[in-house]
């Protein structure tokens, strides 16, 4: 199997990313790690421990990191995620607590003891990631790969120029792309062709109670467009990328290490503003580096979205199976 410690910071799309990971025989999910994010730590890590028992995955143990970013103050996506951060969903409540050990040094630890061999996937604010690389910046040399979910290679989501994982924390995203590492970028070009529109709404209506106490609830109260104020925009695709419908984000960066067929990928230069007035958190993408600004990065560009929504219903049916 491919063994994969997941950074996250559930979050809808993440509790997604989770579902995925969890169903498929052929991943060792090593570890979840909490940091804060679309909401604060607190909820974060309740969210992981909750999701852990809901889908039965009971040995995997959830390390809380960091609870703000390295220089920023916080800020918080609850109005996308609902203030719980899984849109109010009726997720049982968790029966165990968070495991001993802060995230960035159990990071360290894990991967120190099985070198090249686990993936590291961080589908929040890259915080914790950050934080483990300052401290033992051999993390870059024993991940067998890092894959992120954050930046886009046009437009942001938060602001126009940023994405919310690397908004939320530039600093923290700018400090993975100086490690000497070549994290894969599933970017928001990408993740935001996977929108679950009605069809597959009605397909995910099926699994019973993961429907019920989870699907349903949290992905109806899963706002994208609250931004826009609800209101439905008429947007040429381009700008759109794919209409209003809402994007499981995370889940696109979990199937890449399942499916990397799924997407296209290019080689590219990746570098994080941290300064700008309005450009703090932008991911400056070239895809035609030179010289000294060689490739640092696989950034995808395209995903196959049909697939993706086959993978993930496959998850849920296995999911809601046992
Ligand atoms: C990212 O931001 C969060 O709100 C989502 O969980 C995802 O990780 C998308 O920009
Ligand atoms: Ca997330």
């Amino acid at each position: 199997p491919i063994s994969v410690i997941l950074d996250c910071d559930p979050g809808i799309d993440d509790a997604l990313a989770i579902a995925l990971l969890a169903a498929r025989p052929d991943i060792e999910l090593v570890a979840i790690t909490t940091v804060a994010g679309n909401v604060p730590l607190a909820a974060t890590t309740d969210n992981a421990l909750r999701l852990r028992e809901f889908y039965r995955i009971d040995d995997v143990p959830v390390y809380a990191g960091a609870d703000a970013p390295l220089r920023r103050e916080p800020v918080f996506a609850g109005y996308v995620h609902g203030e719980d951060g899984l849109g109010g969903a009726p997720v049982p409540a968790a029966s165990r607590g968070v495991d001993d050990g802060f995230a960035p040094e159990v990071i360290i630890e894990l991967l120190r003891e099985r070198p090249g061999e686990i993936t590291l996937v961080a589908v929040g604010p890259m915080t914790n990631v950050a934080l483990a690389l300052r401290a033992e910046p051999k993390v870059a040399q024993w991940a067998k790969a890092v894959v992120l979910m954050g930046g886009a290679f046009t437009r942001g989501n938060i602001t126009p120029a940023a994405e919310f994982n690397f908004f939320a924390d530039p600093d923290a995203a700018a400090e993975v792309f100086h490690a000497p590492w070549q994290p894969v970028l599933t970017s928001l070009d990408v993740t935001l062709r996977a929108r679950v529109g009605d069809e597959v709404m009605t397909r995910w209506s099926g699994y019973g109670p993961l429907s019920e106490q989870l699907l349903m609830p949290a992905l109806a109260n899963y706002f994208d467009n609250r931004a826009a104020g609800g209101v439905e925009l008429e947007l040429p695709d381009a700008v759109s990328r794919g209409g209003q419908a809402p994007a499981i984000h995370d889940a696109c960066a979990a199937a890449y290490v399942i499916e990397p067929g799924l997407f296209t990928a290019l080689p590219a230069h990746t570098a994080v503003e941290t300064r700008g007035e309005l450009t703090a958190g932008m991911s400056v993408v070239d895809f035609t580096p030179h010289g000294e600004q060689a490739s640092n990065s696989t950034v995808l560009t395209e995903i196959d979205t049909p697939r993706f929504f086959a993978l993930m219903s496959e998850a849920f049916e296995t999911l809601s199976t046992r």
